[in-house]
């Protein structure tokens, strides 16, 4: 047995072990100067950075993980060289593929200070402050979205998981289980994202009768083609359980008609939920309300502060109308958390299916009341604007296009003896080439080069830039030997 002298000894020696996970002050003002300088320097960078760059990340692989420590700027450079140099720049105004992400510089200081402080923003009673911020969040976008005060809704990691916690709390809110999941009929078109096919299946879902609606010219829900669907289904004793709708889908940011969805779930007593995580912030700015009339009608929705909102990747809302339908689903309690119950504020906990969590809201609250709201909707008229302009100019160059976008995505695609062998050829081209980056689609068997804008440092100067780019692509495409173009 050890002597308490030995003891006293091994203490000693592991706590100066252990004390080294906290850096001094002054270690600390040494990385944080880095770091920030890091940061301020790839900012700076960013509007000659290429949107899209092909890297292989070798000297990654040849990092080890040691038992001891390794000096902070060599970390750093690793970071810079190996993971912020290589694919698509996410962070630069030149991403224009995909649901271009922000990356607010304010919000990323909002996660440094949530993670520094480490709340516990599982339950009030661990961080009120923390939670009620995160509540507070939760109403103003239940205000936005026009939903009562009887609505609550969760914070999540983003719009896939916001999604899945909306089909549980519909499921359970309609009863479905073993007896009769497989007379429930679930309705969307084959623009609802994959998300949503996922939440399905995970919520055991698939078992359920699932009907695609056929879409308009403008890929947006055919309500006729809803409304005779519905009634088909219940003559034929099956029962209509949960309609999708979406506004601002992610291949052509369309929005389906919401208020006559929302007229035929309540003549059918369906759940609707609405899919707005990519055009949800839109409805921040006035003359868009006509294309959201009825999204108050929905009963939950998904919107993402990550997308529309410019935050960082990791932040997703849910808004479930009747908050006791979605405390319901996910209040559990546990004996080793008694001391937790008993106050009024609704905890995160009880709305999702995660328990210890960061204090997720602090990335958008700071941002929020720094900037103010007009910011934000500056920006997304900007955006709105600048899709129109370069939709407008693809046309000008001969491309055929996408409806006129219902938001800030659009499609283009040149027409030639064989389009889509041609078009690929020229994505390929457009990536080699990465000043900017685009993504592509395939609706009805047709290839679609994309341009999404949504960046919030995507300004005219980058539109310009992207529009000159396709069209130098264009002409060496057309130029090649073989070359398809008509
Ligand atoms: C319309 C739509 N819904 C849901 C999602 C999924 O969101 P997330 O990627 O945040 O999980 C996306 C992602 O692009 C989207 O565009």
């Amino acid at each position: 047995m050890k002597s308490n002298e030995d003891v006293t000894d091994q203490l000693a020696a592991l706590e100066k072990m252990a004390r080294q996970l906290e850096p001094s002050s002054s270690q600390r003002q040494t990385i944080a100067q880095q770091a920030f300088g890091y940061i301020d320097e790839f900012i700076i960078a960013l509007p000659d950075t290429p949107g899209y760059k092909e890297k292989p990340c070798d000297a990654l692989k040849a990092l080890t993980i040691d038992d001891h420590g390794k000096p902070f700027d060599q970390l750093l450079h690793l970071l810079r060289d190996e993971v912020d140099q290589s694919g698509i720049n996410s962070a630069a105004g030149t991403h224009m593929g995909y649901i271009p992400a922000g990356g607010l510089w304010t919000s990323a200081v909002g996660d440094l200070l949530a993670a520094a402080a480490n709340r516990y923003v599982g339950i009030f009673y661990s961080s009120p402050g923390a939670v009620r911020i995160e509540n507070q969040l939760i109403h103003w976008l239940c205000t936005v979205m026009g939903y009562p005060a009887t609505a609550h809704g969760n914070l999540s990691s983003g719009g896939s998981m916001a999604s899945l916690i909306a089909i549980q709390t519909a499921r359970e809110a309609h009863r479905i289980d073993s007896t009769n999941v497989r007379r429930a009929v679930v309705y969307f078109t084959a623009q609802a994202h994959h998300c949503l096919h996922k939440a399905l299946h995970i919520t055991g879902l698939h078992e359920a009768q699932q009907r695609i609606i056929p879409m308009n010219e403008r890929y947006q829900m055919d309500v006729g083609a809803l409304a005779e669907t519905l009634r088909q289904d219940k003559d034929n004793g099956l029962m209509p359980f949960l309609v999708i709708g979406t506004a601002g889908t992610t291949d052509t940011g369309a929005i389906d008609p919401l208020n006559a969805i929302a007229d035929l779930c309540e003549q059918h007593h369906a759940w609707f939920h609405v899919d707005a995580a990519y055009g949800g912030f839109f409805k921040l700015l006035g003359d868009m309300a006509v294309k959201f009339k009825g999204i108050e009608r929905s009963d939950s929705l998904v919107m993402d502060p990550h997308k529309s909102m410019f935050l960082p990747y990791g932040t997703g809302v849910v808004l479930v109308k009747d908050a006791q339908t979605l405390l319901r689903t996910y209040a559990h309690q546990a004996a080793y958390m008694q001391d937790a119950y008993g106050f009024d504020e609704i905890s995160p906990s009880d709305c999702s299916p995660e328990l210890s969590r960061h204090f997720r809201g602090l990335r958008m609250w700071l941002p929020l009341h720094l900037h103010g709201v007009d910011a934000f909707k500056a920006n997304l008229q900007e955006k709105l604007l600048l899709c129109r302009y370069f939709h407008e100019a693809v046309k000008e160059m001969g491309f055929e296009t996408g409806p006129d976008p219902d938001l800030s995505i659009t499609l283009f695609r040149y027409p030639s003896k064989d389009s889509n062998t041609f078009n690929q050829q020229l994505l390929k081209a457009l990536h080699a080439d990465g000043r900017c980056f685009f993504s592509s689609t395939q609706i009805n068997g047709q290839v679609w080069i994309r341009c999404a804008v949504l960046s919030f440092r995507t300004h005219r100067q980058e539109i310009d830039l992207a529009l000159g780019m396709v069209k130098e692509n264009l002409e060496k495409i057309k130029a090649l030997p073989g070359s398809k173009a008509r």
